[in-house]
């Protein structure tokens, strides 16, 4: 599958290296040379337009990184703490603080063990009538069952956000996931699949042009200056609260330097994954898969061990052998800042967030490591 070179092997095993495709330096200095080192260069344009093909529309907003997109959909939508948007509590922190920001308060809905992701019936045991949203997160780069949730959600008028921090790539019934709720966001962060250094971009699945002005102005600061710079206003004003949340151009440029290689860098994740699995599928594990319908990214292999304890031994001895495993979040229902004691509430995430296993998987990874990953886990579990 993976045709590099069997590393030695002592070298330890990183779990996340960021890919640099050669014409990443040249994009970089054409970049520097331009002087247009801000937002709305050259390279944003050209990155611009590779998630627009993606996505099959051009609402596409590049932003400093997900956690931005995520509170530019939280401010376009003007929640307030009447206000309630239902959130995973299996999730990354910025899932929920964007919406908490404004004092909206956050329900924490629980996942479904196999998929560690929310379902219609998880979100729907939430609902009340002050539900203004719910935001779904694709966990992993596979994806959460979104005909069934757009169904309840439409039936209940409810705003759908999706969290595709991990899903850039990941396709679901034919379409590019990030393009079924009302907004999504993407993470271009390093430690992801397709990377700007530090990055996201915000999708705007929906032609309202009032939206799309409100969107436009919080990304500049707040400000109608997209009004003035088409010519329609003398001076740009303070229209509303906002922040810091555009990409720069020279994040741009690495971006687009990504995106041209999308699809090599998709294709040897997808193929370490399923090198994993074929390794893996006989231990007594229970591997994360896609649900039916779901192309993942390969972003990332990741399981549950029969117990706690077999994780932390799994962890503890990979770490010992430089090996490059992870656990991954605890639980914000769970968390110290939830304040509250609120454990009980989510069975599903309370009986699996600490049994998880997560796998590197990287362009730099060669078919020596992964074999070496594998046969660890074979003379522990096999
Ligand atoms: C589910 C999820 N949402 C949001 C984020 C935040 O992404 P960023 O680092 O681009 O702000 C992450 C980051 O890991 C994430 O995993």
């Amino acid at each position: 599958m993976l045709d590099l070179p069997v590393a030695v092997a002592s070298q330890p095993i990183r779990f996340h290296s960021t890919h640099i495709p050669p014409a990443t330096y040249d994009a970089v200095a054409t970049a520097l040379s331009s002087k247009h080192l801000r937002a709305g260069g050259s390279y944003s344009r050209k990155a611009k337009a590779l998630v627009s093909r993606h996505v099959g529309h051009d609402r596409v907003f590049l932003t400093n990184s997900c956690t931005s997109a995520l509170e530019i959909a939280a401010l376009a939508l003007d929640l307030g703490p009447e206000d309630e948007v239902i959130v995973p509590t299996f999730t990354f922190c910025a899932t929920a603080t964007a919406f908490a920001r404004k004092g909206t308060r956050i329900v924490l809905a629980d996942i479904d063990p196999a998929t560690m992701m929310v379902t219609a019936e998880t979100l729907e045991a939430r609902l009340t009538s002050r539900t203004r949203a719910v935001v779904v997160v694709h966990y992993g780069g596979a994806a959460a069952p979104m005909a069934a949730i757009k169904d309840l959600c439409d039936r209940h008028n409810i705003v759908i956000i999706e969290d595709a921090a991990q899903a850039f790539g990941t396709k679901q019934d034919g379409r590019a996931v990030g393009t079924c709720g009302l907004f999504a966001a993407y993470s271009f962060h390093e430690t992801k699949i397709i990377s700007a250094g530090h990055g996201g971009a915000l999708v705007l699945n929906s032609g309202n042009p009032h939206l799309r002005e409100r969107v436009e102005e919080l990304l500049a600061r707040g400000t109608n200056f997209p009004a003035f710079a088409r010519r329609e206003v003398n001076h740009y004003e303070w229209t509303s609260v906002s922040s810091s949340f555009e990409m720069p151009d020279l994040n741009a440029a690495l971006l687009y330097s990504q995106l041209e290689h999308a699809k090599e860098i998709l294709f040897k994740s997808r193929a370490i994954w399923a090198y994993y699995e074929r390794a893996l599928r006989n231990l007594p594990v229970e591997i994360l898969r896609p649900g039916k319908g779901t192309q993942a990214n390969g972003y990332s292999f990741a399981f549950l061990a029969q117990d706690r304890e077999t994780a932390e031994r799994l962890l503890e001895g990979s770490a010992r052998l430089g090996l490059g495993m992870q656990s991954h979040y605890k639980p914000l229902h769970l968390s110290r800042f939830a304040g509250q004691n609120l454990a009980g509430s989510c069975p599903g995430a309370e009986s699996t967030w600490d049994r998880l296993v997560r796998l590197p998987v990287h362009m730099d990874l060669n078919t020596g490591e992964a074999a070496r990953i594998c046969d660890f886990l074979q003379a522990d579990l096999g």
